[in-house]
């Protein structure tokens, strides 16, 4: 009698410990429910918060180039070149949109600079290319507060130095200057060659790419011609065509 007492105490037991994991099993589910609702809506905002800040770049690079009826979607364009480049080289910022956000405001400084010398289709005089090479500069002292923009401010800063160190503002030389700017310098050459300007008519891509790798070592990154130059031809053409 005691025995079947004993059973029917620890079948009670077991049943009490059933229904206590039930109750913890459903409670663990209330949690993963409320942290995927958290997580969604964090990733909404977040998502939204990125649109915003795209937006407020593409408006200050719209802001810039709508004074110049000539180079067109040039931002955009240098843009999506930089970008194919940093790709083709597996290079980690093509994934940093601070990256693209330095490659569509990289002129942004030029809002300084009088009409008379940023159209000037005859060579600058030297006090005018002076003037003219202080962009960057004020590039970076417009944009030194929002913090967003992070890295691309340092774009902004460099986009004219030059490998040999001959370039402007910082005579950076090597790879003290940022890899963006170096990947960037590439990208606008590219366009401003292959670009039709008032005084003179764009050249062919085959041509623009030779020139360009004439330059490794000198103007360029060697290793950035050489990813820019594993780029197919085709590519750069539906870049150019899709941004014109
Ligand atoms: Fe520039």
């Amino acid at each position: 009698m005691r025995e079947l007492d004993e059973v029917a105490a620890l079948r009670a037991a077991l049943a009490a410990q059933e229904r206590q994991a039930a109750e913890k099993e459903r409670q663990l589910e209330r949690y993963a429910a409320d942290l995927r609702e958290t997580f969604k809506q964090e990733r909404a905002r977040s998502q939204q918060l990125r649109r915003s800040y795209m937006a407020t770049v593409r408006a200050l690079s719209n802001a810039v180039e709508a004074r110049d009826a000539y180079t067109g979607k040039h931002a955009e364009r240098v843009a999506a070149y930089g970008l194919e480049i940093a790709r083709a080289g597996g290079l980690t910022l093509a994934d940093d949109p601070q990256t693209e956000f330095g490659f569509l405001l990289h002129d942004i400084g030029k809002v300084a600079i009088p009409d008379a010398i940023l159209f000037k289709p005859e060579p600058l005089s030297a006090h005018e290319r002076s003037l003219m090479e202080r962009h960057p500069l004020i590039g970076y002292e417009i944009l030194a507060d929002i913090d967003f923009l992070g890295e691309a401010k340092v774009v902004v800063r460099h986009h004219h130095e030059r490998w040999d160190g001959a370039g402007y503002p910082d005579r950076l030389a090597g790879e003290d200057i940022p890899l963006a700017a170096r990947v960037f310098s590439v990208a606008d050459t590219l366009d401003a060659l292959t670009t039709t300007r008032p005084y003179r008519q764009g050249m062919e891509l085959g041509r623009a790419r030779e020139i360009i790798e004439a330059q490794a070592g000198t103007q360029f990154d060697p290793q950035v011609v050489a990813h820019f130059a594993a780029i197919p031809g085709e590519t750069l053409e539906g870049i150019r065509r899709e941004h014109t």
